[in-house]
């Protein structure tokens, strides 16, 4: 890679917790209330009202690149460490000229980015009984690492889970719970269930460990393509965001989420200049349903993300299935990074789009039939 980015900025090296809120940037503001695609109506929302903080005690501690750096140390042989891959091109492209790299996260094991997180967690806390809220790809994580370790694994799913991801969970010896309602209820669920059963509590992005494993996907990114002038990154929870964003201080990378148009919860927060909730939203993206950023990840985005973009569910599918084309097996919680690249379509230098999950159907029945790794493996 040789093109170096367009518009060089001074490194950001540190950020400030909780702090006073540093003011959106212009660039970002614009993207967050001006999306091409539709978002949806007031109406939709229940408030605009300061969200209640998921993980009030996680507040105030500062988390840096040496968190993330530290995570990579403590994962390494438990997470694979997945390819840049060329992406479409050309005619494939709506704007020729750009330079396009895939972070093929849906090769890792477990079918995700989530094993990262969830893996830093469990080593770094050494829980043997664990408790989760999952929109199922955290909760398969958890249950693959558990298995070896011979660690007790209860996910609690919300309405609308993807039966084929609650039986892999299943199969892979995890306990699942389903409650009704959005994200909001789930996690309010695995926080009782914690608290209930002493299990620990591993959310799926609202936590310091969780944030600082998935920001191996943006070391891993940066180290091979120094030259980045763009990450793409899909956004639910905002822990892969907030990962790579941590990832990326110090880099002159210009960092950009991206939300399904039906759940914008980071860009409506962000323009508001504090965390809204949503009602509970819908999207094909089944992976990016959070109704709220959490209180650990929205402090980080704030301070060093540079847009945050919204795609269609019709542009996310077309993602899925031009990756499809290219042979490339993603759901399409994993396309969506992809779809705002193709969105955005601007900037002549090199660009990544972080590929985040491969758990389609097919993928998930072949998990499910192969079931646990063995206890005396690790998951590598
Ligand atoms: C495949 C996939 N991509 C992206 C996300 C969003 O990640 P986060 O909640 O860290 O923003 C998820 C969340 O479940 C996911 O499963």
């Amino acid at each position: 890679m040789t093109t170096a980015p367009s518009a060089p900025r001074a490194p950001r090296t540190s950020i400030a917790l909780p702090g006073p809120r540093a003011p959106m940037t212009p660039r970002a503001l614009a993207a967050s209330t001006a999306p091409v695609t539709s978002i949806p109506s007031a109406t939709s929302m229940t408030s605009t009202a300061p969200a209640a903080p998921a993980a009030p005690a996680a507040r105030g501690v500062p988390l840096g690149r040496a968190d993330v750096e530290a995570a990579a140390a403590r994962i390494a042989g438990h997470v694979r460490r997945t390819p840049l891959l060329a992406g479409p091109a050309g005619p494939e492209l709506p704007r020729a000229g750009r330079r396009l790299l895939l972070k093929a996260e849906h090769l890792q094991h477990s079918g995700s980015f989530k094993l990262r997180g969830a893996a830093n967690a469990v080593l770094a806390l050494g829980a043997r009984r664990i408790v989760t809220g999952s929109s199922g790809n955290h909760g398969i994580a958890l249950a693959r690492l558990a298995a070896p370790l011979g660690a007790e694994v209860t996910v609690v799913l919300a309405g609308g889970a993807h039966p084929a991801k609650i039986a892999v969970i299943k199969a892979l010896g995890g306990r699942t719970v389903r409650v009704p309602g959005g994200v909001a209820e789930r996690d309010a669920r695995a926080r009782e269930l914690a608290e209930e059963t002493g299990a620990v509590l591993i959310p799926s992005s609202d936590h310091e460990l969780v944030v600082a494993g998935q920001g191996t996907v943006g070391l891993e990114i940066l180290a091979e393509a120094p030259d980045a002038e763009t990450v793409y990154v899909p956004t639910g929870g905002g822990g892969l965001l907030a990962g790579v964003c941590l990832a990326a201080y110090g880099h002159p990378v210009r960092v950009v989420g991206v939300e399904p148009a039906g759940t914008p919860r980071y860009a409506r927060s962000l323009a508001a200049g504090h965390p809204v909730r949503l009602a509970p939203g819908d999207t094909v993206a089944d992976g990016l349903r959070g109704q709220q950023p959490g209180a650990v990840p929205y402090p980080i985005i704030r301070d060093r993300v540079d847009d945050l973009i919204t795609v269609s569910d019709a542009q996310i599918l077309d993602a899925a299935a031009l990756l499809r084309r290219r042979g490339f097996e993603a759901e399409p919680s994993g396309a969506v990074a992809l779809a705002g690249a193709i969105r955005a379509g601007r900037g002549t230098g090199l660009a990544v789009a972080v590929i985040s999950g491969g758990n389609t159907k097919t993928a998930l029945m072949t998990a499910a039939a192969a079931g646990p790794p063995s206890r005396t493996h690790r998951t590598a």
